[in-house]
């Protein structure tokens, strides 16, 4: 097969070193580049159920060619699935077969699979190695870089986390290839999100290039990935652990995520990055308001974008089974537990303009519960 190493980033976070290679075709070289940095032989695959169709014994192949006696976990993503349970299944298989401190996790699949392994890989023996290899365009520019990781627990998105990084990254494109539309698009909202907080430039490229992206155009994917996985590492550089500037990432999360939660997090109705859309669209009515506008501008700035890559701008209540009035009412609920948790603030990351944000922590209820009836039909 044709290897291709389009770029690498030497990333240092905390007390980690490593590196993030993005190419094509490159997974071959995992074996070879695992067995320069540990000596112990044990390795567990973590991985997509759909992925390991295709890779999971070539996977198994390139360890045992580098001496390696190799495990692996199966698991269904979707993030119901990111809890204890399937967790305490890897801590079993992890402690049945002797892993050690030297030993490594490898997580392949989309952004479920490196929060759950990589948090398995934080805790067990108080951390072992974790390698990831995302598989969705997600996991790629955004779960996979800048070390959270994370189960889900009860009503809580991302409840009991750490922060942990790998050995190194390999981001492979080829994955991008069997990823469903519906996956690749809540990828870009993610792209796009960088672009609102930071890069007005980015948002241009990604405003005048969508059916080239959509269509997967390798160069202009690349072009637009590298922007996100850059914004991302300026943030996420100096402010690990989110006080301050790695904030801004979170940008659209707050609403996003509880109606990603209260339209099931079992039955899953919207992917996180359509959660993030929609997210995206109240915090501009938010600052609408805030900023005391007379105009839609920036609210209309979003739609449009996120229009172009067929992503969701608002939520059709009934077309989804839900009632509106309560499903407001119980992202409210989520809302206001969060603020608890916060100090009491309502703390909301907001777009000055495209290409520029910042953080407050004075958001006024009302402001929430009008965004939300914005965005909830
Ligand atoms: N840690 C972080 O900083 C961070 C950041 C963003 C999102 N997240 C988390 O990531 C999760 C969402 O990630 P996701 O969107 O990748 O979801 P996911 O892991 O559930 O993957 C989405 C779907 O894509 C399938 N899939 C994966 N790779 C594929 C491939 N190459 N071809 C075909 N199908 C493939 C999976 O089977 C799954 O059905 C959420 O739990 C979110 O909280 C974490």
């Amino acid at each position: 097969m044709n290897t291709k190493v389009y770029k690498k980033y030497d990333v240092a976070l905390d007390n980690s070193k490593y590196e993030i290679i993005v190419g094509k075709n490159i997974i071959e070289n995992v074996g070879q580049m695992l067995r320069e940095r540990t000596k112990d032989n044990r390795v567990m695959i973590i991985i997509d159920n759909f992925v390991s169709k295709s890779v999971l014994n070539p996977l198994i192949e390139i360890f045992s060619q580098n001496g390696f006696q190799t495990f692996f976990h199966l698991f269904e993503s979707g993030k119901q699935n990111k809890n204890f349970n399937e967790a305490i299944n890897i801590y079993e298989k992890l402690e049945q077969n002797n892993f050690a401190r030297d030993s490594t996790i490898i997580a392949v699949g989309g952004g479920v699979i490196g929060d759950l392994a990589g948090f398995v890989a934080s805790t067990y023996l108080r951390g072992i190695n974790l390698i990831h290899i995302p598989t969705t365009l997600t996991a790629m520019i955004d779960s996979s870089l800048g070390g959270k990781v994370a189960l889900n627990f009860q009503l809580t998105v991302n409840a009991i986390g750490n922060y942990y990084h790998p050995i190194f990254n390999l981001i492979d494109i080829q994955f991008l290839e069997s990823l469903p539309d519906r996956d690749y698009k809540a990828g870009i909202s993610e792209i796009i999100k960088c672009a609102i907080i930071s890069d007005k430039k980015l948002f241009s490229f990604l405003s005048e290039n969508p059916s080239q992206i959509l269509n997967r155009n390798e160069n202009m994917l690349l072009v637009a990935m590298y922007g996100a996985i850059e914004i991302k590492f300026f943030h996420v550089s100096d402010d690990v652990k989110e006080q301050g500037k790695r904030l801004k990432l979170n940008y659209g999360h707050t609403l996003g995520h509880a109606i990603e939660t209260c339209t099931g997090i079992f039955e899953e109705t919207y992917r996180h990055g359509e959660g993030v859309a929609l997210g995206m669209v109240g915090a501009a009515h938010i600052a609408r308001d805030y900023f005391s506008s007379d105009n839609n501008e920036i609210i209309d700035a979003h739609e449009e974008i996120l229009k172009k890559y067929d992503l969701p701008i608002c939520v059709a209540s009934k077309e989804i089974g839900f009632e509106r009035e309560k499903l407001i009412a119980e992202c409210l609920k989520i809302i206001l537990k969060d603020k608890k948790r916060k100090e009491h603030m309502l703390r909301f990351i907001l777009p000055l303009e495209i290409g520029n944000s910042a953080i407050f922590n004075d958001i006024p209820e009302d402001y929430i519960q009008k965004a939300y009836n914005y965005v909830i039909r």
